[in-house]
């Protein structure tokens, strides 16, 4: 079985954190989102994967190369323009060839991989196996209509969905997936959509099998839902201090420091938190929950909390900033003494503010 992890798109729902990278490389829990896919896949078995790549590449190759580092032969799939999740299955066809395969979208996150999915699709032979979660607002995704277990119809974003069941980005085809998307047309979003190409496979009375998935989901499309990822993830954190924490500091719960890293006096980092490499934290500075740093950060004073701050920005202020994605290379001051308010950031690559 092959795998195919797609990692095309704008990402225009995350600008401007895609404005100058590819959303699959933004960090949750300090490790590039594209990577958890590609463990998944490894670790159902899959070795052979391919990664679609289109208009924003930044990074990805830099990250994988050709996957020997993670125990995978990775081959790449360039889409230019993205049109669409099944136009992207449709290009991959040469490199699929006879074999069944998974399509993981690049941006999704599931706490439980996908070990069971591919058990299912192994032991119960169906034509497809698409994975589903229940959701409390379903007009977001695509929506699967059961009856009696049975798929009976899929709608990409409804409006008015006929359940609470959401497509997750991991669906499990056989070659007859090539066909259907060929009898499809482009959406109202102008796109070849994938659900469009699974309805064709039930219109023609294929058995397609409804999995419901254990553990949470994520689809990472949007800032508040790349807050909450880090959230998840670092909620099952190990705590681990490779740095140096020094005295009149207090680390609570489940904290990891990375090498090379300092925490200066006064502080309070009160986990799950993580910390990457060569960071310098305070003096007296205060880390709340679910506040992932990334490598080489300076953060001195001030409050932060259930907020991702990647690498090399440099923060510098008694204000408090909580619900934030700040970007790598910022630089954040205080501009005035005037009493701390709460912040909410989203800032790009190189961005300078004063606050
Ligand atoms: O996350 C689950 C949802 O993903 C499903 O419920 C929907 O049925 C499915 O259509 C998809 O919806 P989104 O609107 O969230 O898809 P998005 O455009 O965000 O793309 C999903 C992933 O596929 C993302 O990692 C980028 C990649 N992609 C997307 C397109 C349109 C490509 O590689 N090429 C493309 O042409």
């Amino acid at each position: 079985m092959k795998g195919l992890l797609l990692a095309g798109g704008h990402g225009t729902r995350l600008r401007p954190l895609t404005y100058t990278g590819n959303k699959h490389m933004l960090p949750i829990a300090n490790k590039p989102i594209i990577l958890y896919g590609l463990e998944h896949l490894r670790n159902s078995g899959i070795r052979d994967i391919g990664i679609i790549l289109g208009p924003i590449k930044e990074g990805v190759k830099e990250l994988i190369g050709d996957g020997s580092e993670f125990g995978v032969k990775v081959t790449y799939i360039e889409q230019g323009e993205p049109k669409g999740i099944a136009h992207a299955v449709s290009i991959s066809k040469d490199f699929v060839g006879d074999e069944p395969f998974v399509t993981y979208l690049g941006d999704n996150l599931l706490k439980d991989g996908i070990d069971s999915l591919v058990e299912d699709f192994e032991k119960n032979k169906p034509e497809t196996v698409i994975a589903l979660s229940k959701v409390k607002n379903p007009q977001r995704f695509g929506v699967v209509e059961l009856r009696d277990g049975e798929v009976i119809k899929l709608v990409e974003k409804p409006k008015e969905p006929k359940s609470d069941l959401a497509l997750v980005g991991v669906y499990l085809f056989k070659p007859s997936i090539f066909d259907a998307i060929d009898k499809i047309k482009p959406s109202w979003r102008n796109e070849l959509e994938i659900t469009d190409a699974i309805q064709k496979l039930v219109d023609s009375g294929y058995k397609i099998h409804a999995h419901i998935v254990s553990g949470w989901w994520k689809d990472t499309g949007r800032p508040e839902d790349l807050l909450e990822a880090n959230r998840l993830v670092l909620t099952d954190l190990e705590p681990l201090n490779l740095g140096e924490v020094e005295e009149g500091s207090v680390i609570q719960g489940d904290v990891q420091i990375g090498r090379g890293t300092i925490i200066h006096s006064g502080c309070c980092i009160r986990g799950p938190v993580v910390i990457g490499e060569n960071c310098e934290i305070g003096p007296k500075t205060y880390i709340g929950p679910y506040t992932s740093i990334g490598n080489s950060v300076m953060i001195r004073g001030g409050e932060i909390e259930y907020s991702i701050v990647m690498s090399e920005t440099k923060i510098i202020c008694e204000k408090r900033i909580t619900d934030s994605l700040i970007s790598r290379n910022v630089t954040i001051v205080s501009a005035d003494d005037s009493i701390p308010k709460s912040q909410k950031l989203i800032v790009g690559d190189r961005s300078s503010l004063s606050l």
